[in-house]
């Protein structure tokens, strides 16, 4: 692999600095904090730094180089307008710093995100802040708490989550200080309401789930749940990472949810990958909103006093922070340019976000079938929905290829490593953990029949092919197969220098 240090440009400077405009000697930098050497710029001329970053980028897949069903993660197509929206001067040069009547457009922006997003939960209030889901649920639990706080209930310290919850949801209750509870999961995949009833109690803060849930399957008992949890005292957390799904056609808020997240890099199509730039907004009802991190955005009459605006002449925006606020859980107003990218493709489709939901249904329930009907003897099971061959998923669904690797030794790892050399992204492998062997596939709405269709042919290839084959696999990708938790356990996040360079 080679490294932007590795290069040697032509002159062997690479870049050099200007000259400091702030003369050296009214800087005083202690001499404990000063560089003794100076840096070690990469020495690279422009066009070799081109040519790098365009091979880097080669080397890599994404959305646009090909189908990409990795469940749970929503890669839908990321429409290009979203970036010239983004992209626009008054938007991409404005800065945070600036005084409130610069940024009146931006702020119009945002307030509008904030109405658009609590109306789609069926929330109160929404803050723009975190920019992950994971960095939105820490939020809200912590919202949760202070909530608890204010009304000396601090003995509230267990959050219960079902097993089949994402990583994130046990992770963020348990960086809030909270004790976990996990509750198994029906044999359906679904909540089981008797085991919820048995563990909540007074000591019970709150209940996180998707719904629908990461087995793609529709919670249908969640109002007896919220109920049960409720009555018990605790609050209900809705992870929003599965929204694509119910877009338009039910709210968290109906179904009696206290609070959520929402990843707008999945739903409202930010692009994502790789390890961000993401959005994670928090929705929460009324009792939970004096405890949000701010800034969030507030509308008022224009008053006489106020500086000239070109937003319009009648409203005027402003920045506030919620009297009870938790603190600020991220620099400035959260990740700006998202938030606009996001705004731009709710702007674009409006009622229209509820047919996207309804794709992304029929494309997942369409694809799971092509796959089953495809595959009837390559040991492939559905999940969770065996037998009942006409009930439906929503967003996603998962297969077990447990019997198959029973059978010949080939599991999902296999498989996922195979349709990389069939030039598709692998399906979400080994999650949810209540499925052995798992397999998640989500398609999204923005895939044609005609990509599913191949998609599914493809895959089926792959079940039929040569256990030796497939346990090489990948052969025609520029890494080939990798050791999974060699790079986790071996962090590696600096360049070896030798003392020459
Ligand atoms: C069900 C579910 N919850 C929460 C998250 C966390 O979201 P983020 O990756 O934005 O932190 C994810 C991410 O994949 C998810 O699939």
């Amino acid at each position: 692999m080679s490294h932007l240090f590795e290069h040697h440009g032509a002159i062997g400077a690479g870049y050099r600095q200007p000259e400091p405009v702030i003369p050296k000697e009214t800087v005083i930098i202690p001499p404990a904090l000063a560089r003794q050497k100076a840096p070690r710029w990469p020495r690279i001329s422009e066009p070799e730094m081109v040519r790098h970053y365009t091979w880097l980028s080669r080397r890599n897949f994404g959305i646009d180089t090909g189908f990409y069903p990795l469940g749970s993660c929503t890669m839908k197509h990321n429409p290009r307008v979203n970036e010239v929206i983004a992209q626009m001067p008054g938007i991409a040069e404005m800065h945070p710093l600036q005084p409130e009547h610069h940024l009146q457009g931006l702020m119009a922006i945002f307030h509008e995100m904030q109405d658009m997003l609590a109306i789609c939960a069926g929330m109160d209030t929404v803050t723009l802040q975190p920019v992950a889901g994971a960095q939105g649920e820490f939020t809200a639990l912590r919202c949760i708490q202070e909530y608890f706080r204010s009304i000396g209930q601090t003995d509230r310290n267990k959050v219960i989550v079902p097993d089949s919850a994402h990583g994130t949801n046990p992770a963020s209750a348990a960086l809030a200080g909270y004790e976990i509870i996990e509750i198994p999961s029906n044999s359906d995949g679904r909540i089981n309401l008797d085991v919820l009833r048995a563990v909540v109690g007074d000591d019970t803060a709150a209940m996180m789930i998707t719904n629908p849930n990461t087995l793609g399957i529709f919670e249908e008992d969640i109002c007896e749940a919220t109920k049960i949890v409720h009555d018990a005292g605790g609050q209900m957390y809705y992870d929003g990472a599965n929204f694509n799904a119910i877009l338009g056609r039910t709210n968290p808020g109906l179904m009696g949810f206290d609070a959520v997240h929402y990843n707008l890099h999945k739903t409202f199509s930010q692009p994502h990958g790789g390890g961000g730039p993401g959005c994670g907004p928090i929705g929460v009802k009324s009792h939970l909103a004096p405890f949000l991190p701010g800034p969030l955005v507030r509308k008022r009459p224009i008053l006489a006093t106020d500086p000239l605006t070109l937003v319009n002449d009648e409203v005027w925006y402003h920045w506030y922070h919620p009297e009870k606020s938790i603190g600020k859980v991220q620099q400035w107003h959260g990740n700006a340019g998202a938030v606009v990218r996001c705004w731009a493709y709710y702007r674009r489709y409006g009622y229209e976000l509820k047919t996207m939901s309804d794709h992304a249904v029929l494309n997942a329930n369409y694809l799971r079938r092509r796959i089953m009907d495809e595959a009837q003897d390559k040991g492939l099971a559905h999940t969770f929905t065996d037998g009942v061959p006409s009930k439906l998923v929503k967003h996603e669904f998962t297969l077990s290829l447990a019997a198959m690797k029973g059978q010949n030794g080939i599991g999902a790892m296999d498989i996922a490593k195979g349709l990389l050399d069939k030039g598709y992204m692998a399906p979400t492998i080994y999650f949810p953990l209540v499925v052995d062997e798992c397999m998640m596939i989500e398609p999204t709405e923005t895939e044609s029949k005609e990509v599913l269709d191949e998609f599914a042919i493809r895959f089926v290839e792959v079940l039929g092919e040569d256990a030796d084959v497939l346990h090489a696999a990948p052969q025609t990708t520029d890494v080939r197969r990798v050791d999974e938790v060699y790079a986790a356990r071996n962090l590696c996040l600096s360049y070896p220098f030798d003392e020459e360079q």
